[in-house]
């Protein structure tokens, strides 16, 4: 197993390419650790969901926690996404980007007074409310703005579905999204809420889900409780079925964008709804990788440890979840023959990218490529152990440029003190 065909990091003439341009060549300007993403295969990801929707108009919001560098969110502005946002620091890069307002969509269980007054500055397209208090103080704070805003209900459809523990929302056992109890007597008495127009419902049951059911689960339900609200008078007008598509790592086989699309949409037939969907991985997940550097090879007569410059402050998923990310040299080797554990350079046991992987046995010095690390990796990236962040890179054909800096020590420093009584 080399690379994936399913996007554009491919080997020519015995060198790892992205797109058009050899990682070797970008590393010999940035350095390592680097993030490197394919401008092509973001926006490929992008069109396979809206072509494979098209004909219920869809409105893609990319979940921007999945990687919020400005110009990979420029990229799918331009597409025409839309984006799912979950804090006040989200909204400020969207407005940063001039992207159009009316395609934001806001999540969030804990969203702050100050962050429902800037939404609503903003003109986001509609909140996803996740409880009754909440609900409460959006209705209070746009009343004190003389706004009216539109708001749609997270509901807990109380699934559970099959996949990572820490990445499984849609049950009540977890804090997202509102009871359907609670839901309908929301509904039931909307009129109530004098500053909102309560007229969306929202699901999203979790994330890296391989097929369809569990989401042809969540929607009919969803649906049926649409129903029964239609039947009580209310009409609901925005129908977000969230994110969640599952992508490729090892040898996983998730559904296509077109298999989800076949079975979801019979069960809209007839409905005149708004449809809103937010993928984040199924966008930039394949799109990236994570460029790290062979430091060391450790034999401790039990174990092998490759050492590489890339730790779990880069990309935490591994560590966190137990997740896989193929690991393939960029320089292309002899076949695999070494087995060891990868890991990075920091102070914790659990800094491990790979448990007994079996890799070609490069030397010292070679670089390695960690794929599908386009989403949540530069996202939830730290700096533990004063690690300055990693630097990002956008390609586009034989184009490239740093999209993010490589922080500096200056920059983890700025804005630390040593008050005068120390
Ligand atoms: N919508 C909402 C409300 C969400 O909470 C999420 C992800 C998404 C959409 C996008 O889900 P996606 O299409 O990317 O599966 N850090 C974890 C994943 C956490 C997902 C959080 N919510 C990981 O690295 O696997």
């Amino acid at each position: 197993m080399h690379t994936h065909p399913v996007h554009d990091f491919q080997y020519k003439k015995g060198q790892l390419y992205c797109e058009g341009v050899s990682v070797a060549s970008i590393v010999k300007e940035t350095g390592t650790p680097v993030y490197i993403y394919s401008y092509q295969t973001l926006v490929d990801h992008y069109r396979k969901i809206v072509e494979a929707f098209s004909s219920v108009n869809p409105l893609v919001c990319f979940a921007m926690k999945a990687n919020g560098n400005p110009a990979v969110l420029k990229v799918l502005a331009k597409e025409g996404a839309g984006f799912d946002i979950v804090s006040g620091g989200e909204l400020e890069k969207v407005r940063m980007l001039k992207a159009d307002m009316k395609r934001v969509v806001f999540a969030s269980v804990g969203k702050t007074d100050e962050e429902i007054r800037a939404a609503i500055t903003a003109g986001i397209l509609l909140f996803n409310v996740e409880s009754l208090p909440e609900l409460r103080n959006i209705n209070r704070i746009a009343g004190q703005m003389k706004k009216r805003v539109q708001v749609a209900l997270r509901i807990n459809p109380d699934i559970d579905t099959p996949t990572h523990e820490k990445i499984n929302t849609g049950s009540l056992k977890k804090k997202f999204g509102i009871d359907l109890r609670t839901a309908r007597e929301i509904f039931l008495g909307r009129s109530a809420w004098r500053n909102l127009l309560v007229n969306g419902v929202h699901i999203h049951i979790g994330s890296q889900i391989l097929t369809g059911e569990p989401f042809l689960t969540a929607v009919e339900r969803a649906l049926a409780f649409v129903d029964e609200l239609k039947a009580d008078g209310v009409r609901i007008e925005y129908f977000d079925i969230g994110g969640g598509m599952g992508i490729v790592y090892k040898d996983e086989t998730p559904q296509t964008a077109q298999e989800y699309a076949r079975k979801v949409l019979p069960l809209l037939k007839g409905r005149d709804f708004r449809f809103i969907m937010e993928p984040g991985r199924f966008i930039a997940g394949n799109a990236g990788i994570l460029v790290t550097k062979k430091l060391y090879l450790k034999d401790n007569g039990v174990k092998k440890f490759m050492i590489v410059d890339a730790g779990m402050n880069d990309l935490v998923r591994p560590s966190m979840y137990g997740s896989y990310h193929e690991i393939i040299p960029v320089r292309q080797s002899a076949a695999p023959s070494l087995v060891c554990d990868v890991v990075g350079p920091i102070c914790e046991s659990g800094d491990v990218f790979a448990h007994d992987r079996c890799l070609p046995d490069v030397k010292d010095g070679e670089l390695l490529a960690l794929l599908s690390a386009g989403a949540y990796g530069y996202a939830m990236a730290s700096n533990y152990n004063a690690r300055p962040r990693a630097a990002e890179v956008l390609v586009r054909g034989r184009e490239w440029a740093v999209v993010q800096k490589r922080e500096t020590i200056k920059d983890l420093v700025r804005g630390s003190a040593i008050p005068s009584f120390v």
